[in-house]
């Protein structure tokens, strides 16, 4: 394949490269030691799936459903990473990033869930493990992103069972067990309510099911609890020291405009609208008005559940993309009103991802406040653009650094105001297979040609690179 690792310069980055920092960037800086990275998943990257014993996933099946994915694509090959994990990591480091989110395919580990488990498949990640390592990149490791082992889904009905939370414990014990040695900070579950919402209740992802409200929300609560199992397992295998955490795309809820009665609508807000994941997790119990609103469809659970899955954890991880809700102030009994996303509301290439860079300072200071956490990282941010190629392979993809810019001002905002936000992980470090949109959609820092596998550099792969080397927003 060929390879290119040096970021593109435009004129503008060759030349500010030149100049002395003005000292209002370096005052207006990250924190020292803020830990830049980049994220990327298993499914969305490896490729391989056939490989070293891996057994097939949901995504593997529902991928090759006719129809399901927009450009009649799958990740059979993807990135090939599982072969040019060490280019890639030649990626990161051109950037200057010093920490990488990556996931653990469970179906390498355990190829049919549980049982027994498949060496060839945990060597890869310890392949990976040594070369980050080796040059200087800190690895966060995410347990589960959604790749679930194919045959818990036809054996138990996947997260339908108690039985997968389970059995995701005792994966993330014995992978805990065998990286902690160089993995320090694990995450549980990526994105617990995506993947209920639109895996069991929408047909958007896998496993593509459309479950009725009471079994959707045992589902919800069977992903909970296994993130609590998983923290458990991980704080009881893993060596002194291990930090665990979840890695949530919470419902960010912005107030409309920032006045202190919005404020506090929005921070009531936040907190009953991710009653069933960061709440229970973080409170140890479910809203009133969570269990009031599903009512006879609640899910059915125990007192030690909720124990189990409110179980210390280290950090918060926040996945951010977009404001979910503004909010105002309301007389009612819920204290809050949302006002709905007007036709005109702007949005990125991916008609989801609607522009909202506050939503970058509120989601981390609504859970610092609400539930006093002392750790948190962004886990994931960035966005799809349409990326034409000029005839050299070059992209100037403004619109993504415009993008960035604006939503890191708005972390730098919160930093600055003493939200202790650790460290930052752009989705992503390159062009990957984005789901049931296929290749169609792009979030890379570099662009891959799924041809050839060449990866090429974007200008935003230079603007963060001057970012991380300024800790700061310029
Ligand atoms: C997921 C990523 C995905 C990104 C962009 C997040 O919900 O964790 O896997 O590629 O959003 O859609």
């Amino acid at each position: 394949m060929g390879i290119s690792t040096k970021p593109a310069e435009s004129s503008q980055t060759g030349a500010s490269k030149e100049n002395k920092l003005p000292d209002r960037s370096l005052a207006a800086g990250f924190p020292s030691g803020f830990l830049w990275g980049t994220a990327a998943s298993a499914y969305q990257i490896e490729g391989a799936v056939n490989e070293d014993g891996r057994g097939p996933s949901i995504w593997d099946r529902y991928a090759h459903i006719p129809g399901k994915i927009a450009d009649r694509s799958n990740a059979d090959v993807a990135n090939d990473s599982y072969h040019l994990y060490k280019d890639d990591v030649q990626l990161m480091k051109a950037l200057g990033a010093k920490a990488y989110r990556f996931s653990i395919a469970w179906p390498r580990v355990f190829p049919e869930g549980t049982g027994t488990p498949n060496p060839k498949g945990l060597d890869f990640y310890n392949r990976l493990l040594d070369e980050l390592l080796a040059n200087g990149i800190e690895p966060f490791a995410t347990m589960y992103h959604w790749d679930l082992p194919q045959t818990l889904q036809d054996r138990v009905g996947g997260w339908m069972s108690r039985d997968t939370a389970t059995a995701f414990g005792e994966y993330a014990g014995y992978v805990a067990a065998r990286l902690s040695d160089r993995v320090k900070h694990f995450f549980t579950i990526n994105e617990c309510s995506r993947l209920v919402d639109l895996g069991y209740g929408a047909e958007v992802d896998a496993p593509g099911l459309t479950l009725a409200q009471p079994a959707l929300n045992q589902v919800r609560h069977h992903v909970a609890l296994g993130h609590g199992l998983a923290v458990q397992a991980i704080r009881a295998h893993g060596r002194a020291g291990t930090k665990v955490g979840p890695a949530e795309n919470i419902v960010i809820c912005v107030p409309a405009i920032e006045t202190p009665a919005n404020i506090r609508a929005a921070e009531i807000a936040t907190r009953e609208l991710n009653a069933g994941y960061l709440t229970v997790m973080l409170e140890g119990k479910y809203t009133d008005a969570f269990l009031a609103y599903a009512g006879k469809d609640a899910p059915k659970y125990t007192a030690e559940d909720l124990a189990v899955i409110s179980s210390p954890i280290d950090f918060v991880g926040l996945n951010v993309y977009m404001p979910h809700h503004y909010v105002v102030a309301a007389d009612d009994a819920h204290g809050f009103a949302l006002t709905p996303f007007p036709a005109s509301f702007p949005h990125m290439e991916s008609s989801w991802l609607k522009i909202g860079p506050e939503a970058m300072y509120w989601a981390p200071r609504h859970v610092a406040k609400l539930w006093d956490v002392k750790s948190i990282y962004i886990t994931e941010n960035g966005t799809s653009a349409t990326d034409q190629p000029a005839a050299d392979g070059h992209v100037d993809d403004v619109d993504r650094i415009m993008y960035l810019r604006n939503y890191l001002t708005q972390l730098q905002r919160a930093t600055s105001e003493g939200v202790p936000v650790l460290g930052y992980f752009l989705w992503s470090l390159m062009d990957n297979f984005e789901w049931s949109d296929g290749f169609e959609k792009r979030f890379g820092l570099y662009r891959v040609d799924f041809k050839t596998q060449r990866r090429t550099p974007k200008l935003s792969a230079s603007f963060y690179r001057e970012t991380i080397a300024r800790n700061a927003v310029v």
